[in-house]
This record gives structure tokens, C-alpha cells and sequence, in this order.
């Protein structure tokens, strides 16, 4: 399903509650590769994290099945790293404020689960959280850019939602980087993240791309140390953006 393409982007004004851009780049762990029966121990074993990303998955909307509300509720009282919650689910409009109500800090969803994303990320910021919009990486990224506004994330998978472990998608970055262009030029204000087969042989494209946020799922949990992983990624990601690309 894809939006029509609106007109001309305006440009951001400095009172809408949006992102700037954080200074140095953040590191959202995913605890799908973690170990579902020790949650409490596998978000402490990456304590210097940005957000704790917690994948959401209906059997519906991706053919896999995770986790739901209860889990993220427990999750919130077991950690103080803010939960990025990424929901592959059917029906955001009813399933994702309540994630926002629980206390998870970014709350994302598909922009092919709904038709009216605005609505849905309206009242995810009602409800007290940032609102992210993702997109598989077949999903054009140009009929959402206007609504873009109304986003604090943008979520760019680099592979297909469903399962942890897959190889990286290097095309999707042409989207993180026409983003990247809008926010630089002062037009959109709101981090930009991207989900899926991140690790150190591909996160330095990722950032060069001008992303802010990476997730990493079993680059970060498959090794014997989570935590250094976490801090080797960021550093990593941090020699690899451009100049241009350096906050201000
Ligand atoms: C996949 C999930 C990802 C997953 C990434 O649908 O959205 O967050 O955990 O796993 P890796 O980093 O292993 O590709
Ligand atoms: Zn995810």
C-alpha cells in the first residue's frame, strides 16, 4: 500500500516535539537474539546501550511470533535503558498506543500495517512516547516523506522483518541517505535507524549512509561479551560518518 505523494516539503519548525540529532551515534541492541527466559540479565549484560530494542511480532503481519505487552510492561521495570519497541504487527492503531502508555520510549510501526499512519503516531505521542514509522526494504520511502513530520524515528529495514541473523540489504541505504539529505537541509527533524544484519562488517556503510541509530541483534548477543560489542559498534559507526554528517 503506498500514500500518495504529496507536495513540497515545509520546512521544521523548532517547536514541534521532534529528535535533533544526537551527537553521537546510538546502539539499540536487539534482545531477539538474547535469551528470552533471562531478559532482566541480557539488558543489563549491555548496560551502556542507547535503547533496548524489543521486536514485536504478531505470526500476522511476519510469519514469526515474539513477544506482546506483558513482556515489555515486565521488560520496563527490569531495566532503565529506554525500549525502542518495533512492532511487526497487523492493526497498529489498536495495538501500539498501549506500548506508549506502558512507558517504552519509541514506539515504531509499519507503514504497511495501517492506512493512516499519522493518526496512529498521533496517538503514540499522546500517549507519551516518540512514534517511529518503519519500512520493509522493498518499500519505497518517497510516498511517506511528507508525513515524515509528524515522526520523531524513521526505521529503515535492512532485511526482510520476521527473524534475526539475516545478511544486510546495502540498497536500502539509498533511502536512509535521501532522509539523511531532508534532515540535514533543516526540511525533517527525526532520527534515522535502521533494523537488520548490522554488524562490523556493514555498519560503517550504514553510517557513512547518515544513519543515527543502529540495531544489532546477533552481532551484539552472539558474543561472549555483549557489552563491548555495544561500544565497539558505536566507535565504529563514529569514525565511519562523514564530516558532513557531524552533529551541530
Ligand atoms: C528483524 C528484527 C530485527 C532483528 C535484527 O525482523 O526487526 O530487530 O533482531 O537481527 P540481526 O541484527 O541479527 O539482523
Ligand atoms: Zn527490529
Amino acid at each position: 500500500m503506498a500514500l500518495p505523494i504529496r507536495t513540497r516539503l515545509r520546512r521544521v519548525t523548532a517547536s514541534e516535539p521532534t529528535f535533533t540529532r544526537p551527537a553521537a551515534p546510538m546502539i539499540a541492541p536487539s534482545i531477539l537474539s538474547a535469551d528470552f527466559a533471562r531478559l532482566a540479565d541480557e539488558a543489563e549484560a549491555v548496560a551502556s546501550a542507547d535503547w533496548l530494542h524489543v521486536d514485536v511480532m504478531d505470526a500476522h503481519f511476519v510469519p514469526n511470533l515474539t513477544l506482546g505487552l506483558p513482556v515489555v510492561q515486565s521488560l520496563l521495570k527490569a531495566t532503565d535503558i529506554p525500549l525502542d519497541c518495533h512492532l511487526m504487527i497487523e492493526d497498529p492503531a489498536r495495538w501500539a498506543p498501549p506500548y506508549a502508555e506502558a512507558g517504552a520510549y519509541n514506539v515504531t510501526f509499519h507503514a504497511e500495517a495501517t492506512y493512516d499512519p499519522v493518526g496512529v503516531a498521533r496517538d503514540i505521542r499522546a500517549a507519551g512516547a516518540k512514534a517511529g514509522l518503519s519500512v520493509k526494504p522493498n518499500t519505497p520511502i518517497e510516498p511517506y516523506l511528507e508525513i515524515l513530520r509528524d515522526f520523531d524515528t524513521l526505521l529503515v529495514m535492512s532485511v526482510e522483518p520476521g527473524f534475526g541473523g539475516q545478511s544486510f540489504i546495502p540498497s536500502v541505504l539509498e533511502k536512509a541517505k535521501a532522509v539523511r539529505r531532508l534532515v540535514d537541509s533543516g526540511d525533517l527533524r527525526l532520527v534515522v535507524e535502521i533494523d537488520g544484519g548490522i554488524n562490523a562488517d556493514t555498519i560503517e556503510q550504514a553510517a557513512e549512509a547518515g544513519i543515527d541509530c543502529f540495531v544489532a541483534g546477533s552481532a551484539i548477543y552472539n558474543t561472549a561479551d555483549p557489552g563491548a560489542t555495544v561500544e565497539k559498534l558505536r566507535s565504529q559507526a563514529a569514525a565511519a560518518r562523514s564530516p558532513h554528517h557531524a552533529a551541530h
